[in-house]
């Protein structure tokens, strides 16, 4: 059984050089595959707004809806890290709400909360004090889209790519154990990879980071709205899945379903067997 990594362990991944892989997750169920799995953490993301809740941004997800998924994934995996992602407008206003909501989080099972943007460094250092790992989220920050002008690759020209570099030491230096880099070009977040002792978790980021992270629904074919061109897709599990359920319904339109395999066939008196 594989055995749960703790924040300590980040660090010495790093150090060791030892790659790991993040998955996202939102139910008992499926946290439970990815529990199997040799997937070392676990992100509830506030991509739950767009994947499971059909919504078509991550900005309308609130609190209740995070700590209603947090809960049930922290059940189904108990040997896998779980990082609980603070949804836009829990930490933005003040440093107070940041670590309410975060303490709400980990009581809800969370081992680490997740907040997106450079800017929040205070409220970085004030969440760790109150005892709380924080992993800090930069590049493309989905919860601001709108001022980054949409969903673009961040860090393209050398100016912006020297301020990410910046904005990474400085969440590092505010106390975050691990940094999600989000849609940035590779040697980019190379750069960042060098010269933070923090691991770098990439999504769309490159060879280069210490962790690999996809959404499960797109790496494994699931999610059919849109396909980032960063998604390797390791299986179709929608085709799969919509063949399964074709067979379900074309054997049961011609009688073949259930057999008596699938039934109950005790016999009752005055009532047909047949
Ligand atoms: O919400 C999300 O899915 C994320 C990813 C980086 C995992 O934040």
């Amino acid at each position: 059984m594989k055995k749960k990594m703790t924040v300590p362990d980040f660090a010495k991944y790093k150090a060791e050089g030892r790659k790991f892989t993040s998955l996202t997750a939102y139910d008992y169920t499926t946290a439970s595959i990815v529990n199997d799995s040799d997937t070392d953490v676990i992100i509830v993301g506030d991509s739950l707004g767009t994947v499971m809740l059909g919504y078509g941004s991550t900005v309308p997800v609130t609190m209740d809806e995070m700590l209603a998924h947090l809960r049930p994934t922290a059940k189904g995996a108990p040997q896998t890290f779980i990082v609980g992602d603070l949804p836009f407008g829990s930490y933005n206003a003040d440093v107070a709400d940041a670590i309410r909501n975060a303490t709400l989080m980990m009581k809800a099972g969370a081992d680490a909360v997740k907040l997106e943007g450079g800017e929040f460094t205070e409220t970085i250092s004030a969440v760790v004090r109150a005892g709380i790992p924080v992993v800090a989220h930069l590049g493309l920050t989905p919860q601001t889209a709108s001022q980054l002008g949409g969903y673009k690759v961040q860090g393209g020209s050398p100016a912006s790519a020297q301020k990410l570099v910046r904005a990474a030491q400085a969440v590092e230096a505010a106390g975050a154990f691990a940094l999600v880099v989000e849609c940035v070009p590779s040697g980019v977040a190379k750069a960042i990879t060098r010269e933070l002792t923090i691991p770098v978790l990439g999504i769309g980021a490159g060879v280069f980071v210490d962790c690999q992270v996809l959404v499960l629904q797109d790496m494994l074919g699931m999610f059919g709205d849109f396909q980032p061109k960063f998604v390797k897709k390791y299986r179709d599990l929608r085709a799969e899945m919509v063949a399964a359920l074709n067979e379900f319904h074309q054997e049961t339109a011609a009688g073949a379903f259930p057999t008596a395999e699938y039934s109950f066939n005790a016999a009752v008196e005055g009532f047909p067997t047949e």
